[in-house]
């Protein structure tokens, strides 16, 4: 370890650095690039809250600059130095270095990997666990958290109490064809969840108004850029509520979601270059049209889909473009949708369900709507989707005692940060993404 000074000065971040401008500061953090001129050094250091540039001369700091000079990319480092307004500088500010004492020193017969030109996606995600420290995918995710906290803000603000819903899973709740199977104790077969919903309605029968947050599972073959095969969701569930009042809900919730990170993740929107101004017209009440509609808009567009089809990404694509806000479409025929859904009474064979289509091409953030009540009727459909009975004897229990009219969505997190963050794929949005032929790191 080189000890070039030791310092009483106040540790800061560099999200911080500004406000102390004019005094002396010390960063902790890591060498994220340098520039080396002649006898002047200009180090860019990051901390995870940003990037900060700094200034050493050979002539004012020569033990500095020694230490400095050469010193590999991504040696952790711990530095102080003047913070000085610069509007040259990224971020308008720069340190001029005083001290620096190197923490490791990346060894020069290793360097890191992670170059500062374009590399492969493939390459890149090979080495995620790396790539995570590019300013840029330092501010997704940085951006994903906002997003999370601001849901959970707007859940507990409407009244909803967070609860969790198991991994573990003796069935399916989405369809068969994207199980994964998981061997578990003594060779008894568990499935991880593809949603917690309908956990989540039996806390809702004991709670009132709930939502779960949490990883789900989905083994989906399809190689798309939307599609994880782990992926977070934010279910809400409510009991005596109707898919009039869930439309709604998820209103709110994106439009405060969005408007979060726009207000409070400027300056990573601004690193990543996102289009603010698409971000700030994001406010209630969002466009709404019934799935007969949809079909009308796709045809109109020259599109071959008929009555009856289901609405996959290039179709949701079209339908999006022709709005500049998130678009409900709900009243989906039955046939298309899971299990559960309940039946529209003036229209049986459409179901009370709906999606919110992101703008931008982003497809489906949010799919719900209001759950089957009827005791009969439920089995009748458990029955024609194939479904194993006795797995689903609790959840036909909550017809059994006091059911009453339900509704909930689910909110996928990936796709609704990658539409905030404006992203390519999803897979940018999650620090460590599981794809179809991905599983490392
Ligand atoms: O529309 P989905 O399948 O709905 C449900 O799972 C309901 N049980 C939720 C509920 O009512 N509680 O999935 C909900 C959302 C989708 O709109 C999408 O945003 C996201 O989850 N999603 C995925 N995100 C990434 N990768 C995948 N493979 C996804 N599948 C669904
Ligand atoms: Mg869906």
């Amino acid at each position: 370890m080189t000890e070039t000074a030791q310092t009483p000065n106040p540790i800061t971040t560099i999200e911080q650095a500004g406000a102390q401008a004019g005094g002396t500061v010390t960063i902790r953090g890591w060498l994220y690039n340098m520039r080396e001129s002649g006898k002047l050094l200009f180090p860019i250091f990051r901390d995870g809250t940003g990037t900060m540039q700094g200034v050493v001369s050979l002539k004012e700091q020569p033990e500095v600059f020694a230490a400095l000079k050469g010193l590999p990319q991504e040696s952790s480092v711990v530095v102080t130095g003047s913070v000085r307004t610069e509007p040259r500088a990224p971020g308008g500010f720069e340190l001029g270095v005083t001290g620096l004492e190197i923490i490791q020193r990346v060894p020069d017969s290793a360097p890191y990997p992670i170059q500062l030109k374009e590399h492969g996606v493939d390459f890149l995600l090979d080495r995620r666990h790396l790539w995570i420290r590019t300013p840029r995918q330092a501010a997704i995710l940085r951006i994903r958290a906002e997003a999370q906290r601001a849901a959970r803000n707007y859940m507990d603000a409407q009244g909803y109490t967070q609860t969790d819903a198991p991994i573990f899973t003796p069935a399916a709740c989405e369809g068969t064809t994207t199980l994964f199977e998981v061997n578990y104790i003594d060779d008894q077969k568990a499935y991880l969840t593809q949603s917690g919903q309908l956990y989540v309605e039996a806390l809702a029968a004991a709670l009132g108004k709930v939502y779960t947050f949490g990883p789900t599972f989905r083994a989906e073959k399809s190689k798309t850029r939307r599609h994880l095969t782990e992926f977070w969701m934010l279910e809400p569930e409510a009991a005596y509520a109707h898919l009039e009042d869930m439309i709604q809900l998820a209103e709110g919730l994106v439009s405060s979601v969005v408007q979060s990170v726009a207000k409070n993740r400027t300056r990573e929107l601004a690193l990543i270059e996102r289009d603010v101004k698409a971000l700030e017209k994001i406010v209630p009440p969002f466009p709404r049209i019934t799935y007969d509609d949809a079909i009308k808009v796709l045809q109109k567009a020259g599109h071959p889909a008929k009555w009856g089809d289901d609405l996959g990404g290039d179709e949701e694509t079209i339908i999006s473009k022709e709005f500049d806000r998130p678009v409900v479409i709900h009243r989906y025929p039955t046939a298309m949708k899971a299990f559960y859904m309940a039946t529209d009474p003036a229209r049986p064979e459409l179901s009370l369900s709906f999606d919110m289509i992101a703008p931008e091409g982003y497809g489906e953030i949010i799919g719900g709507g209001e759950r089957l009540a009827d005791y009969d009727t439920l089995v009748e459909r458990l029955r024609a989707h194939n479904l194993p009975e006795e797995s689903f004897q609790w959840y036909l229990d909550l017809r059994r005692f006091g059911s009453v009219p339900h509704s909930g969505f689910g909110l996928g997190l990936e796709r609704t940060v990658a539409w905030i963050c404006g992203t390519e794929h999803i897979r940018e949005v999650i620090p460590f993404p599981r794809m179809l032929y991905r599983v490392y790191p």
